[in-house]
């Protein structure tokens, strides 16, 4: 079965806080991609604000009509939010102060006491909990151990591989097979044990198909290349290119 799309618009709120306006919308824009055929929207609520805003979570979850997920945190701050608004799903990541985006997947083996109880809070509140992981057989093995529901995994080593001439050619190559196998065997032990298995971050058209290929993977959230490839042809056209290029693959 086709992978549903789940659409990060984080993008979308940068540009708009870039001037602390308005515009652009980021529910005029949650709108543009359902109606392009997006399974969901996926927004990344920072501790530091810098482009989400808590208004924002609220007028999406009025909003959105397909499933909402919220990357955050595991602080008390988000925990709370989160049970407030009551996204279809959380994902729990890693924030380090200054980090220009996502750095790799959440240490759940080192923090999982913390992990634990973000998890039951999450899982009572109806909401699914997702863990946003390398695909390390033992970080899976901790998300197992921790009641999550589901794993995504951080496809952001096997998609810098595949950037530029290197990754058609020599040790681009080799390097995306090592990530791509790595993807593939956490994948198959997630489902063995049991999780929903996502991935995502550094996704394009160009390097989707691969992972669309791994038979357990069920969702991907991409963001930055649909964002990029809309200010030129609009996010209808780069939704649609997308779910072509996961469905095709
Ligand atoms: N998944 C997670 C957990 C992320 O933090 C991000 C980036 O916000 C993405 C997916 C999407 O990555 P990209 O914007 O590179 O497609």
């Amino acid at each position: 079965m086709t992978a549903r799309l789940n659409v990060n618009i984080d993008h979308v709120a940068t540009v708009r806080q870039a001037r602390r306006t308005i515009e652009p919308s980021v529910v005029a824009a949650a709108m543009a991609c359902e109606q392009a055929g997006a399974d969901g929207i996926t927004i990344h609520l920072r501790g530091d604000r810098r482009h989400i805003q808590d208004a924002d979570v609220r007028l999406l979850r009025e909003a959105v009509t397909t499933y909402l997920n919220v990357e955050m945190a595991a602080t008390e701050e988000m925990m709370k939010i989160a049970i407030e608004v009551k996204p279809d799903a959380v994902s729990l990541v890693p924030e380090n102060p200054g980090e220009i985006t996502t750095e790799g997947g959440l240490n759940v083996r080192a923090n999982i006491a913390i992990v634990r109880a973000a998890v039951n809070r999450l899982r009572e509140a109806g909401i699914m909990a997702s863990l946003f992981i390398d695909p390390d057989p033992m970080q899976i093995e901790s998300a197992r151990e921790v009641n999550a529901q589901q794993v995504e995994l951080c496809t952001a080593a096997y998609a810098e591989s595949t950037l530029g001439a290197l990754g058609i050619h020599g040790e681009g190559a080799a390097q995306a097979s090592h990530e791509l196998r790595r993807l593939r065997e956490g994948a198959a032990l997630a489902a063995q044990y049991g999780l929903h298995v996502a991935a995502g971050h550094g996704l394009t058209t160009r390097n989707v198909g691969a992972v669309a290929r791994i038979s357990e993977v069920s969702e991907f959230n991409i963001g930055h290349h649909i964002v990029s490839r809309a200010v030129f042809v609009g996010l209808d056209r780069a939704v649609r290119e997308m779910r072509e290029a996961i469905a095709t693959a």
